[in-house]
C-alpha cells in the first residue's frame, strides 16, 4: 500500500484549536489562508522573500510559506487576526494607523507582525546587524532608526511606505514596554 501523503493535525492558531486533513506539502500559509480562511496572512513572493506571510510561532516570526502545516502542530500561531484584544488595537496596530504605515495596506499583515517579533527580540538585548557594540555587557541596543530597518529588513513594501513604517514601530516601541526608541526614529530621518 503506498504510504499516505496527508495527515491529520490540529494547529493552534490565535488560542484556538482547528483539526484538518492537510496533504504533507501545504504550507502553513495555505493552510491558513485556503483551509481555514484566515486570510490576514498575506502570500506574496510564496518563497521566502518578502515576509508578506510573516505569523509568530511561538512568539518568534516566521515566515509561514517556507513552513509545512505539518511542522507547526502542537506550537503557538499568532496571526493578525489574534493580534488586537477584540475592539481594542495592539499598540503595534495603532501605532502603523497613527503614522500612516502603509498604502495599499498589502503587505500591513507581516509588517505588523514582524514588528512584534523585533521588538520582542530587542527588548531581550538581542543584536542586529547594524549593533555596534555586540557585547553582551552593553546591554539593550539603542533602538535608532537604523536598527528598526535592520531588523524589518526582511519585510518589504512595494508602496515604498518605508518611512512611515519605521516611525510606527519605534512609537509602538515607546508605547510599549518603555524600549528605548530613538527620538530620530519616531520623528523621522530616513527610511530604508
Ligand atoms: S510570501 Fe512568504 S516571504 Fe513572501
Ligand atoms: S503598503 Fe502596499 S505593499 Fe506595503
Amino acid at each position: 500500500m503506498a504510504p499516505s501523503t496527508s495527515s491529520a493535525v490540529t494547529l493552534n492558531i490565535n488560542g484556538e484549536k482547528h483539526t484538518l486533513s492537510v496533504d504533507h506539502r501545504t504550507t502553513l500559509l495555505d493552510a491558513l489562508r485556503e483551509r481555514l480562511d484566515l486570510t490576514g496572512t498575506k502570500k506574496g513572493c510564496d518563497q521566502g522573500q518578502c515576509g508578506a506571510c510573516t505569523v509568530l510561532i511561538d512568539g518568534r516570526r516566521a515566515v509561514s510559506c517556507l513552513t509545512l502545516a505539518v511542522a507547526s502542530e502542537g506550537r503557538e500561531i499568532t496571526t493578525i487576526e489574534g493580534v488586537a484584544d477584540g475592539d481594542r488595537l495592539h499598540p503595534v496596530q495603532q501605532a502603523f494607523l497613527d503614522r500612516d504605515g502603509f498604502q495599499c495596506g498589502y503587505c500591513t499583515p507581516g509588517q505588523i507582525c514582524s514588528a512584534l517579533g523585533a521588538l520582542k527580540e530587542h527588548a531581550a538585548g538581542w543584536p542586529s546587524a547594524a549593533t555596534a557594540d555586540v557585547r553582551p555587557e552593553a546591554g539593550v541596543p539603542q533602538l535608532t532608526a537604523e536598527e528598526i530597518r535592520e531588523r524589518m529588513s526582511g519585510n518589504l513594501c512595494r508602496c515604498g511606505a518605508y518611512v512611515s513604517i519605521v516611525q510606527a514601530v519605534a512609537e509602538a516601541a515607546r508605547a510599549g514596554d518603555g524600549a528605548a526608541a530613538d527620538e530620530e526614529a519616531a520623528v523621522g530621518e530616513g527610511a530604508a
